[in-house]
C-alpha cells in the first residue's frame, strides 16, 4: 500500500511525476512519456495552464470543434465547441443548417438575476431579527460598496436584500437571501465577496453565520430559444407523423424521469461544449439546469414542443449564468478565441447562443431517435474511433470505412472485419 506524501503540492513538476511512477506505475517510463507528451512546447503557455490549477502534472486536451451555419435572430454564427463525444458537433452543424433555411432560431433573454445568501442560525424572536435587520439593512449595502464600485458603474451591483425565515424547515434557520445583477460577467467572485462583507457586518452575538456563498441555482437567469415551421417543412416523407412521434418524445420526457434525464444529457451535451469552450463554469450550468428541470418537484424536460395543425414549435428555457468578462474568459487564449469567434457577444449574448447550442442538439437527437434510431449515426461517427483503437495501419482504415459504408457498425462487427484483414 503506497505511504502517505507529505510536501507534495511543493514538489516541482518533475519530482511529482517522478514520485507518482514510482509509486503506482511501478516505474514504468511509459507513464511519464505519456504525461510528458501533452507538454506544451510553448513555455509561457504552459506555465499559463500550470497555474490555472494545484499540482498540474500535464494538460488534458479536448477536441475543439466549430459549428458552422448558426442563424440566431438573424446574425449568423459559427458556434465553438469543446466536446470529446463524436456525434455532438457533427450533429449542431447539420441542425444549424437545416433550421438556417427555415428562418433561423429566434431567441431572448428572459432575465439576468443571480443570487447569493448569507446562512445564518438564529435562536430569537422573530421580530426582534425583523427589526435588526430592517434597521442595518442599508449598512450591509454601505460596507459592500467599494466593492460594488466597479461593477455599478457598469450598470450592475447589488438589487436587494432580503430576510428570509427558514425555520420550518430548519430550526433556528435563517437567511439573507441577496440578488445581483453581474452584467456581462458571470460574478462568482463578486457576488461571494458581497455576502461575506454582509455577513461580517450583519453578525453579533445572537446571530451565528453559517457560511456566506452564491447560489448555482439562478431560475431568475432565463432565457428562452426557438425554432418553428410549418409541419410539412420538417421530414421529406410523412412530415404529419414523424412531427408527431417527435412531439410525443418530447411529451415522454415530461412525465418520464428516466427519459428526462437522459434527453436532457442530450441538450447538455450542446451547452457544455460551448460553456467550456468559452471558458465558463460547466458544473454551475450543470447544477442550475438540472435543478430547473426539477423546479416544479418532478424532473422533467427542460426543452418543449407544440404542433398546431400545421404549425411546429420547439423551444427550451433554461437558467444559465454566463460571463463574457473576467475569470478565464479573459486567461484562456482559446476561450478569448472562442468569444472573439462569436464576435465578442455581451453575457445576454452568450446566454442566448447556449441556448440554441442545447436546442439544436435536442433536436437533432429527437429526429434521429423517432427515424432512424440514434445507433445508425452513432456509430458511423464512433467507426473511426473503434478502427483506430485497433491499431489499423491507414490503408486497413480506408479498407475499414468503405466496408462499413453500406453494413451496421457495431463494436464486435469491426473487430470481426478487422481481423478477417489481418488474415
Ligand atoms: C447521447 O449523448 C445523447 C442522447 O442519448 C440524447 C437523447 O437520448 O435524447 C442521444
Amino acid at each position: 500500500m503506497p505511504k502517505t506524501v507529505s510536501g507534495f503540492s511543493k514538489f516541482t513538476k518533475e519530482e511529482k511525476i517522478n514520485w507518482l511512477v514510482k509509486t503506482y506505475f511501478t516505474n514504468n517510463e511509459n507513464a511519464k512519456q505519456t504525461l510528458k507528451k501533452y507538454w506544451n512546447s510553448n513555455q509561457k503557455l504552459q506555465e499559463l495552464h500550470d497555474d490555472f490549477i494545484e499540482n498540474t502534472i500535464s494538460n488534458y486536451y479536448l477536441p475543439y470543434g466549430v459549428a458552422p451555419n448558426f442563424v440566431i435572430n438573424g446574425k449568423q454564427y459559427v458556434i465553438p465547441m469543446a466536446v470529446e463525444e463524436s456525434s455532438v458537433v457533427a450533429a449542431a452543424s447539420l441542425v444549424a443548417k437545416f433550421w438556417s433555411t427555415r428562418g433561423g432560431f429566434k431567441a431572448n433573454v428572459i432575465s439576468t438575476t443571480k443570487i447569493g445568501q448569507v446562512h445564518f442560525m438564529y435562536d430569537g424572536d422573530f421580530k426582534t431579527l425583523e427589526n435588526y435587520f430592517s434597521g442595518s439593512k442599508s449598512n450591509l449595502l454601505k460596507v459592500t460598496e467599494s466593492i460594488t464600485k466597479n461593477m455599478r458603474k457598469r450598470g450592475g451591483g447589488i438589487l436587494d436584500i432580503e430576510l428570509r425565515d427558514k425555520t420550518e424547515d430548519l430550526d433556528n434557520y435563517y437567511q439573507l437571501h441577496v440578488t445581483f445583477e453581474t452584467k456581462d460577467s458571470m460574478g462568482a467572485n463578486f457576488i461571494n465577496s458581497c455576502l461575506e462583507a454582509i455577513a461580517n457586518e450583519f453578525k453579533n452575538n445572537d446571530i451565528q453565520i453559517v457560511m456566506s456563498i452564491l447560489s448555482n441555482y439562478v431560475p431568475e437567469c432565463l432565457v428562452r430559444a426557438e425554432v418553428s415551421c410549418k409541419v410539412e417543412e420538417l421530414f421529406k416523407e410523412n412530415a404529419e407523423l414523424y412531427a408527431e412521434k417527435f412531439d410525443q418524445a418530447v411529451k415522454i420526457a415530461n412525465v418520464e424521469p428516466h427519459r428526462a434525464v437522459t434527453h436532457n444529457k442530450g441538450i447538455m451535451n450542446g451547452i457544455d461544449a460551448v460553456v467550456i469552450a468559452t471558458g465558463n463554469d460547466f458544473r454551475a450550468v450543470e447544477a442550475g439546469c438540472h435543478a430547473y428541470a426539477a423546479r416544479t418537484g418532478k424532473y422533467k424536460s427542460l426543452t418543449n414542443c407544440e404542433v398546431n395543425g400545421d404549425d411546429f414549435r420547439f423551444w427550451i428555457e433554461i437558467p444559465l449564468a454566463l460571463g463574457t468578462v473576467g475569470g478565464l474568459t479573459a486567461l484562456h487564449p482559446l476561450a478569448k478565441l472562442s468569444l472573439e469567434l462569436l464576435q465578442n457577444p455581451s453575457a445576454e449574448e452568450l446566454m442566448q447562443i447556449v441556448a440554441v447550442a442545447g436546442l439544436a442538439q435536442n433536436f437533432a437527437a429527437l429526429r434521429a431517435l423517432t427515424t432512424t434510431g440514434i445507433q445508425h449515426g452513432h456509430m458511423k461517427m464512433h467507426l473511426s474511433n473503434i478502427i483506430k483503437q485497433l491499431g489499423a495501419n491507414e490503408e486497413e482504415q480506408q479498407y475499414l470505412l468503405n466496408y462499413f459504408s453500406d453494413k451496421q457498425v457495431s463494436h464486435s462487427a469491426v473487430v470481426g472485419a478487422y481481423n478477417e484483414l489481418k488474415k
